[in-house]
């Protein structure tokens, strides 16, 4: 089928390059043209895990753009992916969106076309979406929509498509259900999904703090308590909690959205504050450890708010280094994949980056350890702890062995039990 996506960034380009790599033909617009230039020189914007390899498989039926008027007429899909970021009263701004949908409605073919919102947006803006591109473009909804969208996805609903050699089809995936319902159920189903991940981590960083006091220990906490399979494992590790674009301005949008029709959200409300609460614990953990931070050197590891990501938007390891920063402490920050967008993005930070770990550890008071990638796990930990002027690691994660980092001459602590 022929495909538009707008908008070319971790939600859109990994939509456009997937689909394309199954059979389709896909042409992604976005107005940013450096963006787009890069994307035509076979590099990406965004860092994804496979996403070069992805891109050079799918390259002949994938095409970048900044004309809406190459890439909409003919689509017999558009998505639109474009950001929705949170304005100061917890609304999304929806500015990007609109000017999309314009641009989507302007140029849209004279065959039967759905468009597809894939942006978070607020319950009741499928239906603006829809209005908006109706001021340009006459169009009745229809049944058709559904049977398009089945032949779009049959490949991935019946698992007919042959993965990639590098990146194999996980064991338990077998055949992938579509819900087909109306729009504002669909709009909350994204919402009260985000948010009920927001409140699993939020929930098992508050059993962590207490576990802290009454002396448990929250890795087996957790895992006894995601056996039940009514819980189950995911999303209930302990650390310095969430981060990114996506939990922080749906859990404000779906409160505000609540606030419009007078009704609160008290736990989903109570999960944002547990969440900001887990970043000060780290500050507060390093203050009762190090009793003063101002001179003190703290290295951080991990900037991107989750690993295997180079997104940094809402990050605890930013807010942690700000705090830090604020206390009067010199910070060394480290990110293996992140490190170049950070630079770009915090330019006012960008002076504490270190390029390699040793960096970071050198004639360090305590290291942090924020974003678990792979690399951190495997490091000679040994041999870093000998390069710190004190060994104290605070496991942002539990995800390093106590034990073994004591035996390596560590101070080792964390949040919660
Ligand atoms: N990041 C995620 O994992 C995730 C998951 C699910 C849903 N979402 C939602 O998807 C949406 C997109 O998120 P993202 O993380 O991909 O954002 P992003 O900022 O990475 O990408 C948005 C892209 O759209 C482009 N753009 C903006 N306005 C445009 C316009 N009028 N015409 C053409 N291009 C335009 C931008 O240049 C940018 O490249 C958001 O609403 C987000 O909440 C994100």
């Amino acid at each position: 089928m022929k495909v538009c996506v707008v908008g070319t960034g971790y939600v859109g380009l990994t939509t456009g390059v997937c689909l394309a790599f199954l059979g389709h033909e896909v042409s992604c617009v976005d107005y940013d043209a450096a963006k787009v230039e890069l994307l035509r020189s076979g590099g990406t914007p965004i860092y994804e895990p496979h996403m070069t390899e992805l891109l050079a498989e799918a390259a002949e039926r994938l095409s970048f753009t900044t004309s809406y008027a190459d890439a909409v007429p003919g689509a017999e899909v558009v998505f639109i992916a474009v950001q929705t970021p949170s304005l100061p009263d917890g609304n999304p701004d929806l500015a990007y969106l609109r000017a999309a949908a314009e641009s989507v409605g302007q140029h849209i073919g004279t065959g039967f076309t759905v468009v597809v919102n894939k942006s978070t947006v607020p319950i009741g803006s499928g239906n603006w979406v829809d209005a908006i591109l109706r001021e340009a473009f006459e169009r009745t909804h229809n049944p058709r929509a559904l049977d398009v969208l089945n032949g779009l996805y049959r490949a991935i609903l019946n698992q007919t498509f042959t993965p990639p050699t590098f990146l194999p089809r996980p064991d338990e995936v077998g055949a992938v259900p579509m819900v087909s319902t109306d729009l504002a159920s669909a709009e909350l189903i994204k919402y009260a999904a985000n948010a009920f991940l927001a409140i699993k981590i939020s929930y098992i960083n508050e059993i962590g703090r207490l576990a802290g006091k009454v002396g448990a220990d929250i890795i087996e906490v957790a895992r006894g308590t995601g056996l039940d399979s009514r819980i189950g494992p995911r999303f209930l590790e302990s650390g310095v909690g969430w981060g990114g674009s996506c939990f922080g301005k749906d859990t404000a949008a779906l409160i505000t959205t609540a606030g419009d029709y007078h009704h609160d959200m008290p736990i989903v409300q109570a999960a944002r504050e547990v969440n900001l609460r887990q970043r000060r614990a780290v500050v507060d953990r390093l203050l009762e450890e190090l009793r003063i931070l101002k001179g003190r050197r703290i290295g951080l590891l991990g900037l991107a708010f989750k690993p295997d990501t180079d997104d940094l938007r809402d990050s605890p390891a930013v807010d942690i280094a700000e705090q830090l920063i604020a206390h009067g402490a010199r910070v060394a920050l480290h990110d293996p994949v992140a490190a170049q967008r950070f630079a770009r993005e915090r330019p006012d930070l960008a002076p504490w980056l270190c390029s390699t770990v040793e960096e970071v550890f050198d004639d360090s008071d305590a290291v942090v350890l924020i974003t678990k990638w792979a690399h951190y796990l495997d490091l000679d930990w040994g041999k870093l702890a000998s390069l710190m002027r004190s060994p104290t690691v605070l496991d942002g994660r539990h995800c390093l062995d106590p034990a073994r980092m004591t035996r390596l001459g560590y101070r080792y602590l964390s949040v919660g039990g």
